[in-house]
This record gives C-alpha cells, structure tokens and sequence, in this order.
C-alpha cells in the first residue's frame, strides 16, 4: 500500500492507494475514529458485491455500523437525498463524534461529503473511492456539492475528508465506458502537470484499457499525487493553483449544459473540452500544432470523443451557457491554455471570436 499526504486547514489527512485494500478499511479507519464510534456507510446498489466485506472490517475494530443507499446517477447530487440521509443519521442517533464512509464515485461522496459538512454543523467522513474518477480525482481535495435544477455543483462546502482509500482492485467491475470517461481526466493531468504521466498513457493504453491493474494502479498514484499536490498548496482556489484542474472544463460545462447533462458523461464532454483548449491555444500561437494532434491521437486511443458534430448544437447557445458557468469571474471567460505537455497558464483575454471559431471548428453550427 502507497500513502499520499494532503494538507488542509481542517485538518491534513492520507490518501491510502494498493490493491485488496477493503479487508483493512477497519484498520485505516480506526487511525481516525475511535472504536465504538456509529459510522454510516453511503453507497449505491453497484458497490453491494463490496459492502460486505467493508462493514464486516468495520465491525471488527468495533465500530457501530449502518448502511444507507443512494440511488444510482447524478440524481443522488439533490437536495431531497441530502436530507433523506440527514433524518436517517438522526433517527439513528448520530453524534458529533459519529461519523460517514462514503463508498462510491464522485456522486457519492460529493452527497455523503456534503452531509457530512451540514449535519449537527459538521461531522468527519472517510471516501473509499471506487471509480478511477473518484481515484484521482473527486474523492481528494473536499469539494463537496449537489445539484440545483439551474445547474450543477450549485449548493456545496469544501469539507475535506477525514482519510482516503482506493483500492483499485474495485476497479475491476467498473463499466469500460465509465475507465474511459475517467481517463479522460487523467490525460488532463498529464497536459497540465505531468509529461511523463502523459508519455505513458501514451505508450500503455491497451493495458489501461484492457484493466490491467498493474498499470492503472500507477495511473492512480500519479494522478492522485499531483490532485494531492495542488489542492494542498490552493485548497480553497483563492491562489490561482487549483483553477489549473479545469483544464478543459470551460468548454465542457458549456456542452454539458446544453445537452442538459445527457448523452456525454463527464469526462467525454472533458476530452471534447480538452481538444477545444489545445486547439485554441494552437490558433493564438501559445503552442504548437502538434500539441492538439498528439493530444487528439491519445483521446481517440482511449475511445474518447473529440467532436460534438453528432449533437447538432450551436455555438451561440454553448456560449452563452460558458459565459453563465459558475467558474466565470467578473463577466470574463477564463481558459486554461496549454504552452506544451506539462505548462499551462489561465488566460482571460481570449477573443469571443476565436472561442466561436473553435466551437465550429469541433462541429458546433
Ligand atoms: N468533488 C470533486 O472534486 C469532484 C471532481 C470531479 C467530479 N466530481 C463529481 O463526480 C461525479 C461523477 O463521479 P464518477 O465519475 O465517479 O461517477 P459516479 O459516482 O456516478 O459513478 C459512475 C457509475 O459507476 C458505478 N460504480 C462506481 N464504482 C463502481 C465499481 N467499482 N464497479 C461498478 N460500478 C461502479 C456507480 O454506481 C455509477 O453508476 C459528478 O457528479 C461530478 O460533479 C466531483
Ligand atoms: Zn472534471
């Protein structure tokens, strides 16, 4: 088992990444909460095969356990789930001291996490994360959020976690789609921090993509290294450091708006967004051309879209959902702009007509 550290204000904490890790989840946990504590494991129906073996790990270091389920999908991210699991943590007497093991993906522990910050004003949780996505990314850092029918992430707190587990061995039952969708991700990382994690997704996608744990085991450390790195040094984004994981995003919010969240998953709308930044970025002479193809080339290998074309959208309506993105600062629309692998910056002063041009560009009317 590997250890990463993450600093906070409220709080540092550890990051355990390995293989068959879920046996010793009790252990982990008991570094963090005293035995005899209640602990409520959030999950979904897809995580049932792996529940077991948690709770009974748990209840072997003598912590009181329950169980509450979410339903499957960004649904869970409501305002009605929040409050479903706050009257079921205070029918069953949770206390301060008590605490939350979110065992799931990014939905999970975005709702768990979120509870956890409300509830009797805060109590402490633990994310086992069980996507790649969650591996890498949503499970460090204590962002926490749910869904405002306006739009997403609209109501949260940073409410960082207690302790991480991912144990990539889970990784195994995950749908291709939802490995490809993450890697998504991951490559993004590599454009904004880490050329040496890019080159080897480069050379070992066929393993990655054929669930060879070995390899993907090392995805997960590099990726959750450099999340650990930045959101220790920018937790709450008030440095400047942090906006760099949104590489991408500006653009993929906007078609994920506009497709009112359908038909892409995350992480396909990134790759799509990725190619528009790299593009752009190309045509303002920030970098080479051949940084968007090579970029291109390892997308497409992952089985990532890189066009909108089949979604008939227009640019016009992409925009205007970029401009009323929550990430837009004073009316202006930031972009995070690659120079080469591994050196990005956030540029503000981007030309509206070059952000049409590459909406067209990637098959917009
Ligand atoms: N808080 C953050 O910093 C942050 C960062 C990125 C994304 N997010 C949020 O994360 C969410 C997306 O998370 P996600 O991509 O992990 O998706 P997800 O949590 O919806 O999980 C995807 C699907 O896979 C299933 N699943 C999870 N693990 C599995 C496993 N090991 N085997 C089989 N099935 C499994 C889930 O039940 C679900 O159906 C979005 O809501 C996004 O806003 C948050
Ligand atoms: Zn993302």
């Amino acid at each position: 088992m590997k250890t990463i550290q993450v600093k906070s204000l409220k709080g540092n904490y550890k990051i355990c990444i390995g293989r068959g890790l879920l046996g010793q989840v009790g252990a982990q946990v008991a570094g963090v909460f005293k035995p005899g504590t209640k602990l409520m494991i959030v999950s979904q129906k897809n995580l049932a095969p792996y529940l077991k073996v948690i709770s009974s790990s748990l209840f072997q270091k003598g912590f009181k356990v329950y169980t509450h389920m979410l339903p499957d999908g960004e649904i869970a991210k409501s305002g009605a789930e929040l409050f479903r699991l706050s009257y079921d943590l205070l029918t069953k007497g949770f206390e301060r001291r008590d605490g939350i093991v979110a065992v799931g993906g990014g939905v999970v522990s975005d709702l768990a996490g979120f509870a956890a910050s409300v509830y009797l004003r805060g109590i402490r949780y633990v994310n086992i994360a069980t996507t790649l996505l969650a591996q890498v990314d949503s499970a460090i850092g204590g962002k926490t959020a749910i869904d405002l029918k306006e739009g997403k992430n609209l109501m949260g707190s940073f409410w960082p976690p207690a302790l991480v587990i991912s144990d990539v061995n889970v990784l195994r039952s995950l749908p291709q789609r939802e490995l490809c969708a993450s890697l998504g991700e991951v490559v993004k990382y590599g454009v904004i921090r880490d050329p040496a994690l890019f080159g080897f997704l480069e050379k070992n996608f066929k393993k990655i993509l054929q669930k060879d744990l070995r390899m993907i085991e090392k995805v997960v450390l590099a990726g959750a290294k450099i999340k650990a790195g930045v959101v220790s040094r920018d937790e709450f984004e008030t440095q400047g450091e942090r906006a760099i994981l949104n590489y991408g995003h500006t653009f993929a919010h906007g078609i994920e708006g506009v497709l009112s969240y359908k038909g892409l998953v995350h992480g396909e709308a990134v790759a799509i967004g990725m190619m528009m930044a790299a593009q752009l970025a190309a045509d303002l002479g920030l970098c080479s051309q051949e940084l968007p193809w090579r970029q291109m080339r390892l997308l497409i290998s992952m089985k990532l879209p890189v066009s909108i074309k089949k979604f008939n959208l227009k640019a016009s309506a992409i925009l205007k959902t970029m401009m009323t993105d929550k990430k837009k600062n004073k009316g202006a629309l930031h972009f995070v702009m690659p120079w080469r692998i591994g050196k990005v910056t956030v540029e503000k002063n981007i030309p509206i007509e070059n952000v049409r041009k590459i909406l067209r560009f990637a098959g917009a009317k």
